[in-house]
């Protein structure tokens, strides 16, 4: 069953930019692509340093410790050292307010 979290506003999220936050207690990195939310899990599965303290480049999240790369809606480990994908959250925008279901 979804369970629903917002998050955020629109406005926190500018296009071309991530944003960390907290859904029920999981970290989570919003990205905005074009207007376009997606949602990952906020930590890198190279050596779990938070995603959101990277950038966004195109449509991949890219870590800013060691240069991982992320696709944004899948979550798809898209250049090394990470050799495992993240975990993609539902979005869902009501009213310009981002909701995440982390229950997912
Ligand atoms: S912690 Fe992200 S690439 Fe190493």
């Amino acid at each position: 069953m979804a369970d629903w979290v917002k998050v955020a506003t629109v406005e926190d999220v500018p296009p071309g930019t991530l944003k960390g936050v907290m859904a029920n207690g999981t970290p989570v990195v919003l990205a905005n692509v074009d207007g376009d939310v997606y949602a990952l899990h906020d930590e890198c599965s190279h050596e779990a340093y938070p995603l959101s303290d990277g950038e966004l480049d195109g449509r991949d999240v890219v870590c800013i410790y060691h240069g991982a790369r992320f696709d944004c809606a899948t979550g798809r480990n898209k250049a090394l050292p990470a050799v495992r994908p993240v975990k993609a959250y539902p979005v869902e925008i009501r009213d310009g307010e981002i909701y995440v279901d982390v229950g997912a």
